[in-house]
């Protein structure tokens, strides 16, 4: 039985959820309240391979090939760091999840959206996050903030980025109550306080 409380931080490349991440992470840090912080793909052992692959792999890869790679590295994730965390009652912040598959593989690639649904409630075992939050800022701006060495997904063209947002803003239309929008075009102090916000009714 799930104790904890999972939230997640989406955006598209370049929206700066990692540096909020971390921030809440020193926030919660200090007053003493336990949690741990995750990302995808790549946090758990097999996960680690999996993420060089779907980061580097420098031959071609099929969408449907993409798809359940992120998914087995969702599988993995769930089994050996999502649900132990979540069964002791921590707070868990999980660097992208299944929202980015949503908009990744489905929204941008093209992927059949229901179908990704699906696919995801069988990787996570029906888990999803109590809260979402998606850092919001046009493409044009993200992409100035990802480094000149990009991987294969940053490697996107605008179109896709923009195809990319489309997707979580919907998302968040569809679930208001899981997802939060943050408007990303602003300070990293502000961005922090919007968070602290959003979640001090939770704690
Ligand atoms: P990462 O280096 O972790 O970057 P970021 O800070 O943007 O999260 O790269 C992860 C990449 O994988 C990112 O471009 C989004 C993509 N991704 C998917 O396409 N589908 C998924 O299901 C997940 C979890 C990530």
């Amino acid at each position: 039985m799930k104790k904890g409380l999972f939230i997640t931080f989406e955006g598209i490349d370049g929206c700066g959820k990692t540096t909020q991440l971390e921030l809440l992470k020193k926030y919660l840090d200090e007053k003493n309240i336990g949690c741990i912080k995750t990302l995808e793909p790549g946090a758990a052992g097999l996960g680690e391979k999996l993420r060089e692959i779907l980061l580097h792999y420098d031959k071609p890869v099929s969408d449907r090939a993409e798809t359940f790679i992120f998914l087995a590295d969702r599988a993995q994730h769930v089994e050996f760091t999502l649900k132990p965390a979540l069964n002791e009652g921590k707070i868990v912040l999980c660097d992208r999840y299944t929202d980015s598959t949503i908009c990744y593989q489905g929204y941008a690639r093209g992927g059949n959206i229901e179908e990704l649904k699906k696919m995801n409630e069988i990787a996570t075992e029906g888990l999803k996050p109590d809260l979402t939050f998606v850092f919001d800022l046009p493409p044009e701006s993200a992409q100035k903030r990802v480094g000149k060495i990009k991987d294969r997904l940053e490697k996107e063209d605008i179109g896709f980025h923009k195809k990319l947002q489309k997707g979580y803003l919907e998302i968040a239309k569809f679930e208001p109550e899981r997802v939060k929008i943050i408007n990303a075009d602003d300070s990293i102090e502000n961005i922090h306080k919007k968070v602290l916000e959003q979640i001090c009714g939770l704690l």
